[in-house]
């Protein structure tokens, strides 16, 4: 096998896209104005929603987002243990509590059963992952929740776009759904998010949590030629996308769900010529279409580390999704977490690796990394 350099992600954005900044620039709004309202019309309509507004990360969504919810200290927000720091961060940001789950050990998924556990009379929220690309069972979460206390569900969707499950998207049984289109996503502009929701009073005050709290926009300040005075009533922060990187977004959400094969196709071909070996994945339900953002596996505790080595001497790139965010130092101390309250977390988190899967990868890309995970990695596993 010819030996060859493999990217962890090579993005999909031409230079020609550059024609999309210099349309921006003709106007007067660097800022967020009439690209962004473009687009959130256009996410409205791609996900059957309400309400849709552009933001500079999924974390600033969040942070916005639970502000607009009046969650703050004294209140518990539940948050799986597999999934990026990212998802418990924004609840700390604004001074709650995150409580951990761990998850279904084939899906790696947050369960109603997990969750149904952990509510107290303080929860405020959950916030369940849609890990991988994977949609986690929002209408049965919901059926758990107890009908005398509001819980609102606050989807993460950062791994997911186009996913669907029993053929719906996100943002249909959630209070709010929190998408990112951070470099790696399968829909990006380098940095940025978006939120959706049905609910046309917390959309309310999400506009003004992700504008300082501002009872009026900069485009909507000068309305008619006239200036405006605004006010505010409620704390914000500062989270809106300008127009100069959501002009990047209309192409790629209109042709997300034609190229999600592509990917679809990358990932079958891993899990057929990995059947056989050492190394395992999770489980997909038969009722859901992956987006397939990320390949992670399962190599085991022991041969994880050294793996990662192998796979970099081979000039491989591989990063590790995740390892547990109880295990993390600020949340194990700060809330005296242990280990075997999050085994399924906690165990995968220490022996799972992540490879490759983009939309430009070659096929012989693709042979390459098999090769090197069948005939190196796989007969690591089990031998020390
Ligand atoms: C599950 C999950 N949630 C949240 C985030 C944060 O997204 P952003 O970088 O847009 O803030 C990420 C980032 O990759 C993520 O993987």
């Amino acid at each position: 096998m010819v030996h060859m350099q493999v990217p962890f992600y090579r993005h999909s954005l031409a230079p020609e896209n550059s024609k999309y900044v210099a349309k921006v620039l003709e106007t007067p709004f660097l800022t967020s104005g009439p690209i962004s309202k473009e687009v959130e019309a256009q996410l409205s309509e791609y996900f059957g929603v309400k309400h849709a507004k552009l933001v500079n990360s999924w974390t600033n969504g969040a942070v916005a987002t639970l502000l607009a919810l009046d969650i703050g200290p004294g209140d518990e927000v539940i948050v799986p243990a597999m999934t990026f720091i990212a998802t418990a961060n924004v609840v700390e940001l604004v001074g709650a509590k995150p409580i951990f789950v761990d998850c279904d050990p084939d899906t790696l998924l947050i369960t109603p059963e997990l969750i149904k556990a952990a509510i107290t009379k303080k929860t405020k929220a959950v916030i369940p992952v849609h890990m991988y690309g994977q949609m986690c069972d929002i209408k049965a979460i919901k059926e758990i929740l107890p009908k005398d206390q509001k819980i609102s569900i606050i989807e993460d969707c950062a791994h997911t776009f186009e996913a669907k499950f029993r053929g719906e998207r996100p943002g249909k049984h959630s209070d709010v759904s929190i998408f990112s289109f951070y470099a790696t996503k399968n829909v990006t502009c380098g940095e940025g998010g978006a939120i959706v929701t049905n609910d046309s009073n917390l959309f309310e005050r999400i506009i003004q949590a992700i504008l300082h709290g501002m009872s009026a926009g900069a485009a909507d300040r000068f309305k008619a030629g006239q200036y405006k005075h605004w006010g505010m009533d409620h704390l914000g922060t500062k989270a809106n996308l300008p127009d100069l990187l959501a002009c990047f977004l209309p192409g790629q959400i209109e042709s997300i769900d034609a190229r999600l094969y592509l990917r679809e196709e990358l990932a079958q071909r891993y899990e057929k010529a990995l059947k056989d070996s050492k190394i395992l994945f999770p489980s997909i339900n038969s009722e859901a279409i992956h987006s397939r953002h990320l390949f992670p596996i399962y190599v085991g505790i022991e041969v994880r580390d050294q793996a990662l080595l192998k796979l970099g001497e081979k000039q491989i790139g591989a990063t590790v999704n995740y390892r547990s965010v109880t295990s993390m130092n600020f949340y194990k101390n700060k809330y005296e977490l242990s280990r075997e309250k999050f085994e399924v977390s906690e165990t995968w988190g220490e022996g799972t690796l992540t490879i490759p899967l983009f939309e430009s990868m070659k096929e012989e890309e693709q042979e390459y990394v098999i090769d090197i995970l069948i005939n190196e990695i796989s007969p690591m596993i089990g031998k020390s």
